[in-house]
């Protein structure tokens, strides 16, 4: 049966590891909240989690949230996490220009952002999940060495993405793809695909996927 936004949002909130502005408290002490030492990667704009959901049973030594702007959204992986038992996920619904409200500076290892919404108007740039203002903001919350994973099916997204990392001039690329899928650097890690990369790789659209650091910490 489908459930309305209003009650998935009040079932969200009342599901536990399941976040808003609630858990700023928990800022500098995501590892205490999880109950070990253990790397903590977040994935921005998680949608439905996938990503966070997969790795989690893959990597029970590290930690992961999964962080989105609407609770309704996150409804779904959070009902995931409690039916399956997943321990090494929390969710958190935030808008992330708040993203330093909830992460102290280094707290975070490792970030994904996977298919964020391409803004392609010049006038809803300061949308894009990866212009200056979010880069400015991941770098604070990333360690040393931490990486960042971006992947989009838009070629004038990703172009854009690399113009902003050449100008940037604190931006490392480790990796990068046109064609992720038919590329050897592929592998299970970050070939995992997630609701979005289904849909666009069914519609014959290669993935563009690049992997970087900030060289300046
Ligand atoms: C196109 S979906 C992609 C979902 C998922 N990453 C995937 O690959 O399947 C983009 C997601 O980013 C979220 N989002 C967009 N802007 C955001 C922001 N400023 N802060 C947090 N989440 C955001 C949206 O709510 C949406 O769930």
């Amino acid at each position: 049966m489908a459930r309305s936004k209003e009650f998935r949002k009040a079932d969200y909130f009342a599901t536990p590891n399941c976040f808003g502005k609630d858990c700023v408290d928990k800022k500098g002490k995501w590892k205490a909240h999880f109950g070990n030492d253990n790397p903590l990667s977040l994935e921005l704009g998680c949608g439905r989690a996938d990503l966070s959901l997969a790795f989690a049973a893959m990597f029970p030594e590290r930690n992961f949230l999964g962080i989105d702007l609407k609770p309704a959204r996150l409804w779904k992986p959070a009902k995931r996490m409690q039916e399956e038992g997943v321990k090494n996920i929390a969710f958190i619904y935030m808008h992330l220009m708040e993203i330093g409200d909830f992460f102290v500076e280094n707290e975070a290892d490792e970030l994904w952002i996977t298919f964020p919404d391409p803004f392609p108007k010049l006038r809803h740039a300061k949308h894009r999940m990866i212009n200056p203002p979010f880069l400015a903001l991941y770098r604070n919350i990333l360690k040393k060495g931490g990486k960042v994973h971006f992947k989009t099916d838009n070629l004038d997204l990703f172009h854009y993405a690399l113009e902003i990392f050449v100008r940037e001039k604190n931006i490392t690329l480790l990796e990068i793809s046109f064609d992720l899928h038919n590329d050897p650097i592929n592998n299970e890690v970050i070939g995992m695909k997630t609701e979005y990369e289904r849909k666009f790789m069914a519609e014959g659209i290669p993935i563009k996927y690049v992997c970087f650091l900030f060289n300046d910490k």
